[in-house]
């Protein structure tokens, strides 16, 4: 699996925080091999309310306002899988997502992933595997055999999913969470740091430990 990106339209990354900075540094080993003028090609984008007329990492800013899809295509740089689903309402319908895959990203011809997602360093995703919109799947990564994944889908650091698992919508794993193979989860539900889920999930939550519970608040 390869980036799409759209060389004729500019950059955005939407975002300022530090996983937006990431991106960044993604994307200068995305397009190593092209003759771009970074400081030309990329903005950042941030919401009208927060907006600074700035640099970060040498990158002009530009605010939600500014965006022009004729104009400009973008990947949402915000690590919640539910803060990024609501970001991507703002967007007008026409916008254009990029697919972001880090050249050292390990993954067969049997794997589907949906527009606007962002793979990074290290990932293994094996085969026949189906992952939807806006994923992002974090350092090391790994994804077994037939997993059937929806939209938004977040994986931190380090996260290990075994084969055969089917997740929901807005299905968040914390650094080094890992899963039994064979596993459901739910729509709306995030794994803490470490926590193991070795039985499906059915209600929506947040789980911890090993074996994960739900956290009662
Ligand atoms: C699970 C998580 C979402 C809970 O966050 P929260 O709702 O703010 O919960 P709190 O920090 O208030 O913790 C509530 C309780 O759960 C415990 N807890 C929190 N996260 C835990 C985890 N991952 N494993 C075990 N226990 C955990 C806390 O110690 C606390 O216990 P206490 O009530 O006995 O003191 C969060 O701790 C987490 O793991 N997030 C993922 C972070 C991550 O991977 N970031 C990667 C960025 S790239």
């Amino acid at each position: 699996m390869k980036s799409k990106i759209n060389f004729n339209k500019k950059f955005c990354i939407a975002g300022g925080g530090g996983f937006a900075r990431e991106v960044f540094t993604l994307l200068i080993d995305c397009v190593k091999d092209e003759n771009i003028n970074l400081k030309d090609w990329v903005r950042f984008v941030m919401p009208d309310k927060d907006y600074l007329k700035t640099e970060i990492m040498g990158i002009e800013t530009i605010c939600d306002s500014e965006f022009n899809p004729n104009k400009h295509q973008v990947v949402i740089a915000i690590g919640e899988s539910r803060v990024r689903k609501k970001i991507v309402g703002f967007f007008p319908k026409e916008t254009e997502y990029a697919t972001l895959v880090h050249p050292n990203v390990v993954c067969s011809d049997w794997v589907e992933i949906g527009e606007g997602s962002i793979i990074t360093a290290g990932t293994i995703l094996t085969t026949n595997i189906i992952i939807g919109k806006q994923a992002h799947l974090n350092l090391h990564t790994t994804i077994g055999h037939d997993c059937r994944i929806a939209d938004y889908f977040t994986t931190a650091p380090g996260v290990k999913i075994s084969g055969e698992c089917y997740f929901g919508e807005c299905v968040y794993f914390g650094t080094n969470a890992s899963v039994r193979q064979g596993i459901s989860i739910t729509d709306n539900v995030t794994i803490g740091m470490g926590g193991v889920v070795v039985k499906n999930i059915i209600e929506s939550g947040v789980y911890i430990g090993n074996p994960v519970r739900k956290l009662e608040k």
